[in-house]
């Protein structure tokens, strides 16, 4: 049993094995330098068999073909993603010698994402590097993070000190699911400049990952209002940056001063990040505040809005019209206020609710990307056993990986076909709030990632046990990269034993 995670689409097995310890020399055709540099870093290059990379038309976009024989190797592919793809494949089999084999590999779904939440825990930068390492290695294509929210403000904006100044900062942090009266009293912060973000996006590009900011509009602000509170509807109030977790009501104002935040806030995010897709959030934003709001209820009366919550929307589709001025494309949660049927149906929706949400979605003719909660959320307990964080759902391996995204015969689609509506992908979720450390987020995260990149990557049908045996010999790979905390850590208003089992 090869420990290859996720299963390659088509793999024969031949007798013997390439050996490794000799030296090898790792031979780039045009167009694979980066993959054969990222070979290099693995297996060394100087004398001995070969390992060739090279470039051929004919394969889909990250697919490739991968032949080990004793006497050498060969690695095609039509792009260079389908080289990085089959430098991890090698990678996964083994550090002294390679089983002589053929395998022609490519994956289900287009947009294979993690979402790493930095804003309720800043996690230093040396660990995003190896994040995204740990997601090529799985074959996972995008690095969503998750830059701003209640909690912090994660990134650099020049002309606007005070996000980083104040709204990265927060005195202390709630011990225990939203609504606990507990508090650690330890300050915590952190951000991210501008020249550490490019210089991540570099790494996560050398690897075929590209990296999707987050910047999460018009709720989730409460960092942006603790720097900025002429963002706000009440200018004269001053809030701190929050110290709890859960919704708050606290919400951007929707007149000029806030919209012009957010573009600019946007055309620099845009300038850092080259992915073609931006996050611009949009879950949670209660539109309590804009009912009384002078300037949102005049907004809403100049637009001929019957309601302020059809302000959220609106909002929304300004920012999507701005990002697409800058030849971006936006994605945004599902849970999209109160008239989900108004956005403009060329955003792309990360569907967190239930899996059907993300049906209507594609019914309304969006781009989905799917990610329920009940099978994406890594912050939900992986065991019904103590220590585990302080939420209501167990999302257990198994449930992962039993989880389909294109369950009910959904369509899939492809992000770079001009936007016909159908699923584009999953993506898994690492919210922070109770994922202090990097130690937190590698015990959430594995082994967990592995099985959803199995529904995203490899075709049908899922096989638990063969998963299971593959997983056994993956797991050592894992040890070895100090991928997966050294002891089973704790999480900070652990409860005695989750409750639910999944619905
Ligand atoms: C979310 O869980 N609010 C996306």
């Amino acid at each position: 049993m090869l420990p290859l995670v996720p299963r390659p689409a088509e793999l024969t097995r031949h007798n013997g094995f390439f050996a490794l310890h000799a030296g090898v020399r790792v031979v780039a055709g045009p167009g694979a330098a980066r993959a054969a540099d990222l070979l290099t870093g693995f297996v060394g290059s100087g004398h001995g068999p070969e390992i060739r990379l090279s470039l051929r038309p004919g394969l889909g976009p990250e697919e490739y073909e991968l032949d080990v024989a004793e006497d050498g190797v060969t690695l095609v592919a039509s792009a260079e993603a389908g080289l990085f793809h089959g430098v991890q494949t090698l990678r996964q089999l083994g550090p002294d010698r390679w089983p002589c084999l053929r395998i022609r590999d490519r994956p289900r779904l287009a947009w294979r994402g993690v979402l790493l939440d930095v804003a309720r825990h800043f996690m230093p930068l040396d660990f995003l590097y190896e994040f995204a390492d740990l997601l090529a290695l799985h074959k996972y294509n995008v690095l969503h993070l998750h830059l701003t929210d209640d909690q912090g403000w994660r990134l650099e904006i020049d002309g606007r000190p005070r996000l980083t100044d104040v709204g990265a900062w927060r005195s202390e942090s709630m011990v225990g699911a939203a609504g606990s009266t507990v508090f650690d009293g330890v300050p915590h912060g952190g951000f991210y400049t501008r020249a550490e973000l490019r210089g991540l996006v570099v790494h996560a590009a050398a690897r075929g990952v590209r990296v999707v900011p987050e910047i999460d509009l018009p709720g989730h602000v409460r960092a942006a209002l603790a720097a900025y509170p002429e963002l706000g509807n009440h200018p004269e109030r001053r809030l701190p940056v929050w110290t709890g977790w859960g919704i708050s009501p606290d919400v951007l104002g929707v007149h000029d001063t806030a919209l012009d935040f957010c573009r600019d806030v946007l055309a620099q995010t845009a300038e850092i990040f080259p992915s073609r897709h931006l996050h611009i959030g949009g879950d949670e934003c209660p539109t309590t505040q804009w009912e009384t709001a002078p300037a949102a209820v005049a907004r809403a009366k100049a637009l001929g809005l019957s309601d302020t919550a059809e302000l959220h929307a609106w909002f929304l589709g300004e920012l999507h019209g701005f990002l697409g001025e800058l030849g971006r494309k936006s994605v945004c949660w599902d849970e999209t206020g109160r008239s989900p049927g108004r956005l403009p149906p060329a955003m792309t929706v990360a569907s967190w609710r239930d899996a059907a949400h993300g049906a209507q979605a594609v019914a309304r003719g969006h781009q989905v990307i799917m990610a329920p909660h009940t099978s994406t959320y890594f912050d939900y307990p992986q065991t019904d056993g103590p220590g585990e964080p302080p939420r209501e759902l167990v999302t257990t391996l198994a449930d992962v990986h039993a989880y389909d995204p294109l369950a009910g015969n959904l369509p899939a689609a492809d992000p770079d076909d001009g936007g016909r509506p159908g699923v584009i992908g999953t993506q898994a979720q690492l919210w922070t709030e109770h994922a202090p450390t990097p130690d937190h987020v590698r015990q959430l995260a594995f082994p967990r990632l592995c099985a959803l990149a199995e529904s995203a990557w490899s075709p049908g049908p899922r096989d638990y046990a063969d998963f299971q045996a593959r997983l056994a010999g993956h797991l050592d790979l894992l040890r070895a990269l100090n991928a997966l905390p050294k002891e089973r850590v704790r999480f900070p208003g652990a409860v005695p034993t989750p409750r639910k089992p999944r619905t």
